[in-house]
């Protein structure tokens, strides 16, 4: 069964932690439902992970609705988040509304998640008001990196660790229902969960969090051009998909795939019949 927002809050009520994975596709999705995790994260990600983009920057609404929607196909019982894409919300309420509408009309998604402090508390305020549940993200946040100067810890001084704390205060009273904590130390993170009611959680945050999110391609060790020091490898894919990829190749080319095996066959002397 779906897990509702209700379910989610309860969860840091009673200290149990929270699991959410990103997910990009229907095959993905599909495998991971059933294995317990509490949200899936159509991240902007995608853009980096599976468009080839050098940035999240570039991703626009529609892609975000396409795989959000094949996400939702494949895992028909998750709780769905999907990421608003940079340029989505910036301009204003009215906008932000009305695209953060289309993730729950067009992709049946349960929430959107978007990146920002006080900046964007009028924009969760008006999606909540407006029936969209939001995922605020705060550290960290890819989409206005390079403002940040590069993909670096934040918080690391008092004044910018309070900074970090109010934002999150800020945040929960504008209406975000959990809020997604990027690459900060994990005393600060400690310190912004105990301080608010709504979950955290935490991706490069430590342990303390309410929560942990993960890209699902960083977990499963696909994705190797370079590995964050937050990322744990459950797996490491990459090696295996490129030895089935280069066997393959190999056996095409030497005449030992396909087999009798792999082959439908018929009585049918086809060669008598049709070969001159
Ligand atoms: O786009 C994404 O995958 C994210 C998570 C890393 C939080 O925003
Ligand atoms: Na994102």
């Amino acid at each position: 069964m779906r897990k509702t927002l209700a379910d989610i809050k309860r969860m840091k009520v009673e200290g149990r932690k929270i699991s959410m994975l990103t997910a990009y596709d229907a095959s993905m999705s599909r495998l991971m439902s059933g294995c317990g995790v509490d949200m899936l994260l159509v991240g902007d990600s995608l853009g980096m992970v599976m468009l080839g983009y050098e940035t999240t920057v570039p991703v626009s609404m529609d892609e975000m609705i396409h795989h959000s929607r094949a996400v939702r196909r494949g895992a028909p019982d998750s709780f769905v988040v999907g990421d608003m894409p940079f340029g989505s919300y910036q301009t204003g309420e009215r906008d932000a509304v009305i695209n953060g509408t289309r993730f729950l009309k067009e992709a049946d998604c349960d929430a959107v998640k978007l990146e920002g402090g006080h900046a964007v508390c009028p924009v969760v305020k008006a999606l909540v008001t407006a029936g969209v549940p939001v995922v605020a993200h705060i550290g960290l946040t890819p989409q206005t990196a390079s403002q940040l100067g590069g993909y670096k810890v934040q918080g690391k001084d008092i004044e910018d660790g309070a900074r970090l704390v109010e934002e999150a205060k800020a945040l929960e009273s504008a209406g975000a229902f959990a809020v997604i904590l990027e690459c900060i130390p994990d005393k600060l993170a400690e310190v912004i969960t105990e301080t608010i009611a709504i979950p955290t959680i935490g991706i490069g945050a430590g342990v303390y969090c309410d929560g942990q999110v993960l890209v699902i391609n960083d977990m499963l060790g696909m994705f190797d051009k370079f590995t964050p020091k937050f990322v744990k490898k459950y797996a490491n894919l990459a090696p295996l998909i490129k030895t089935a990829v280069t066997q393959y190749d190999l056996e095409v080319k030497n005449g030992s795939y396909p087999t009798a095996d792999h082959s439908f066959t018929s009585d049918v002397d086809y060669r008598a019949a049709l070969l001159n």
